[in-house]
């Protein structure tokens, strides 16, 4: 796991758009993971531009988002895949038909769960996974207590998950109790992840993700057997580790031919 530590936003998003620029040339059919909540803007924001500059194009590429909510209405704003829509794809040149949710609508949402690993595994697995992480330590909405080997499935979102979400409904009752997410064991099957965190309440999160026992109590932890995972943090996400004056160090000391 690389920590790379950036002063800011913006410095996250121009990095990070780096390196999916850097695989869209080498593989401009890459299929690419998207998170949504805030911490993945600055890095939509940043492709948007690229894009409209006319240096990236993701007409070839194909893109499956981590999760969906339970309940809410058809076209409600928060359903992620309105917003993955609104903040990014439409923005860009991906075909719509290209970008892939879980579907929280059917009756058998099991065996829609079962599709949607059928659908990533059909598409050759992601080649680039976005990943936020919540303040309770979970990835995709695996909450603390989800199996380290898990797929698509149901999850009952923690109060504080909801309570953490709350302000992007009117009210905290109105935020689903349920979700459909990729599994632990799912994310894992990426080739390359990149989690990206700002501000001071990921502190404890992330210290956990990157130096903490790997453990249910913290999904995120399980990256640490991933042998291609790479961390965008701001200062104050940062504050929390032992070590991250040796993650500065080595990163200002990387060989350029390392990439990231
Ligand atoms: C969203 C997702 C979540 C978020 C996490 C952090 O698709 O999978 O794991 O990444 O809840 O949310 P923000 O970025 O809004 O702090």
């Amino acid at each position: 796991m690389e920590i790379v530590i950036l002063p800011g936003r913006t410095e996250i998003g121009m990095m990070a758009a780096d390196v999916i620029e850097s695989l869209l040339d080498r593989k401009p059919d890459a299929v690419l993971g998207l998170a949504t909540g805030s911490s993945p803007l600055p890095i939509y924001n940043e492709l948007v531009r690229r894009y409209r500059s006319g240096v990236l194009s993701f007409a070839e590429a194909k893109a499956f988002t981590l999760d969906e909510y339970i309940g809410l209405p058809d076209q409600h704003p928060e359903l992620y895949r309105e917003v993955i829509r609104r903040e990014f794809t439409r923005h860009v040149d991906f075909a719509e038909d290209k970008v892939h949710g879980p579907d929280g609508f059917g009756v058998d949402l099991s065996g829609a769960c079962n599709s949607y690993e059928d659908q990533i595994r059909a598409a050759g697995g992601v080649d680039l996974q976005i990943l936020g992480i919540g303040t309770d330590g979970h990835i995709g909405f695996n909450e603390p207590g989800s199996s380290l080997g898990s797929r698509t499935r149901i999850k009952t979102l923690t109060e504080q998950t909801r309570r953490d979400n709350a302000r992007f409904f009117d009210s905290l009752d109105s935020v689903p109790k349920h979700v459909l997410t990729q599994g632990l064991g799912t994310i894992m099957d990426s080739r390359h992840i990149l989690l990206t965190a700002r501000g001071l309440n990921k502190a404890e999160a992330v210290r956990e993700l990157a130096e903490g026992a790997v453990t249910a109590l913290c999904p995120a932890s399980v990256l640490q057997l991933h042998p291609h995972v790479t961390v965008f943090l701001d200062e104050a996400a940062a504050s929390m580790l032992a070590l991250a004056d040796y993650y500065r160090h080595s990163f200002q000391h990387k060989p350029l031919w390392q990439g990231l």
